[in-house]
């Protein structure tokens, strides 16, 4: 396991210098420094510039070796041909650790893989651990650290997202932050030519404030240490694995200097070590938010209550297609249903509630459904018709979900309906109830976690199994 130690120095760094700092805001080297202050941070800012004696109001040195004080961690912001020097001063200063924002690496071949490999070699030797290079850095909404380029804090929140694109995770911030999802720590790693995807789970699966890890990833070079992080990892993980095509991973290969590999293989070593695979970003945030706020199935029997039939089909279709069971209700379920529902009605599962239900229909029957035995998971639809009461609706997920946490039980809702419900459905976010526009995202989401049940359940298994006086 790598030493997760290493790592605490570059995020929670007591002091920082920015090297390449500039005085030009067109540069990225400004931006760091900026964001690093707008984000108020509290430990020591040593602006490093050779050329000019301050940087917004802040005394420049021409190099790390002039800063007195200790440096825990140097970001780097200057043209890639000057990072083996820089990189040499970081050394002998004793900087613990390094982010090289500077593209110009393995990205571009073979003269630059020659480069990273220098620089790599140079920290190794002087003890540093090193994120990228051509990287954006990262940002730490809960410890209000902004070490990266490009404006935009995400949300405070569970998730923690690790990407090796850095555009792509501004884009993902920016969504997450739209759709009230809350992020613990976004990592942006780049080349990945020292601390890589298996650093940051052994680094995530400790951090108090991250309950799943979500990451995309475009290659792994070492797949046998990925895979025993992946292994010993007690959170869940789900990853976009890009560069899936011919055309992906040749754009891939130019991008962050990745080895794709075949997808096939990815997939089955996914599998093998309980990695939940996304195919985009709102699939990766769909399972995200489903497994940090709700809790795993115990099982794979869904229940399905709909205001409109339709809707209530489709669900069911999704959730057989895809390894989930609609079971027949117990008779006491379908008994104890019976009053709440018009004549017409039949008390079965997908129950569909007619476009007439108000609140208190939607909520005991979805009370009723949650408590059948042969029920491990409950999706409530709502589509936005005429005579629906989708505000009535949205109370009775939240009422059911606060009042029935003690059994364990799943609850995810399926709102149907666009634009119009969005003011609607942004209570579900705000309290994090996953709420999903579709049939499709509302199963998957379910399927997601009787998954992780069942690695929970394996997980508990090999954990006894262990004990001394386990019985195998
Ligand atoms: N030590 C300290 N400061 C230095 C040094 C040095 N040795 N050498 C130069 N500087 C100063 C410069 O004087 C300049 O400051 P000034 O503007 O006040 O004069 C500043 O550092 C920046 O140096 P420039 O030579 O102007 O470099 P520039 O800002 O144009 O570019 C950069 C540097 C941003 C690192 C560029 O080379 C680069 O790599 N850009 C791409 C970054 C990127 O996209 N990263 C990956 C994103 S994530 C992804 O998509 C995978």
């Amino acid at each position: 396991m790598g030493n997760v130690d290493d790592l605490k120095p570059i995020f929670s760094p007591r002091s920082i210098a920015v090297i390449g700092a500039s005085r030009s805001p067109h540069k990225i080297g400004y931006e760091i420094l900026q964001n690093i202050l707008v984000q108020g941070y509290t430990g020591k800012i040593f602006p490093i510039n050779p050329e000019t004696p301050n940087i917004m109001g802040l005394k420049t040195q021409p190099s790390v070796l002039a800063v007195k004080d200790d440096i825990d961690l140097a970001i780097i912001a200057v043209p890639a041909e000057f990072v083996p020097k820089v990189m040499t001063e970081c050394a002998k200063k004793k900087v613990k650790g390094a982010i090289v924002i500077s593209s110009g690496f393995g990205e571009t071949g073979e003269r630059g893989r020659q480069l990273e490999d220098e620089v790599l070699q140079i920290a190794r030797k002087g003890g540093i651990r090193l994120i990228g290079p051509n990287t954006l850095g990262y940002k730490d909404p809960i410890d209000n650290l902004d070490a990266a380029f490009v404006f935009g804090m995400p949300r405070p929140g569970e998730i923690a997202l690790v990407s090796q694109s850095g555009a792509l995770c501004i884009g993902m911030i920016y969504y997450a932050n739209g759709e009230h999802i809350g992020l613990s720590r976004v990592i942006s790693v780049g080349n990945k030519a020292d601390v890589d995807d298996a650093d940051l789970i052994d680094y995530l699966n400790q951090d108090p404030s991250t309950k799943v890890i979500a990451m995309y990833v475009e290659g792994i070079k070492d797949g046998k240490r990925f895979l025993d992080a992946a292994r010993r990892c007690t959170k869940p993980i789900v990853a976009i694995k890009a560069g899936r095509t011919a055309a992906g991973s040749a754009a891939a290969s130019t991008h962050t200097g990745s080895l794709s590999g075949s997808d096939a293989v990815y997939d089955s070593a996914f599998r093998q070590v309980h990695i939940q695979r996304a195919y985009d970003v709102i699939e990766m945030f769909d399972y995200a938010r489903a497994l940090a706020y709700q809790p795993p199935a115990q099982g794979n029997r869904v229940g399905i209550i709909s205001n409109g039939g339709g809707a209530g089909i489709m669900i069911a279709d999704w959730c057989e297609s895809i390894g989930l069971k609609v079971p027949n209700i117990a008779k006491k379920t379908a008994d104890a249903l019976r009053p709440h529902l018009p004549a017409i009605t039949s008390a079965r599962n997908p129950l569909d509630v007619t476009g007439d239900a108000r609140f208190h229909r939607y909520h005991a029957t979805g009370s009723i459904m949650l408590s059948d035995p042969n029920v491990d998971a409950l999706i409530m639809t709502c589509v936005h018709a005429g005579i629906a009461r989708p505000r009535e609706y949205v109370g009775a997920v939240i009422k059911l979900v606060e009042e029935k946490r003690n059994l364990r039980k799943p609850i995810v809702a399926c709102w149907v309906g666009g634009p119009d419900i969005d003011e609607v459905v942004q209570e579900l976010r705000v309290k994090n109830i996953p709420v999903y526009a579709s049939a499709m995202r509302a199963a998957k989401a379910v399927r997601c976690l009787y998954d992780e049940g069942r690695r929970l359940e394996l997980l508990g298994r090999q954990g006894r199994a262990r004990q001394p006086n386990g019985s195998q």
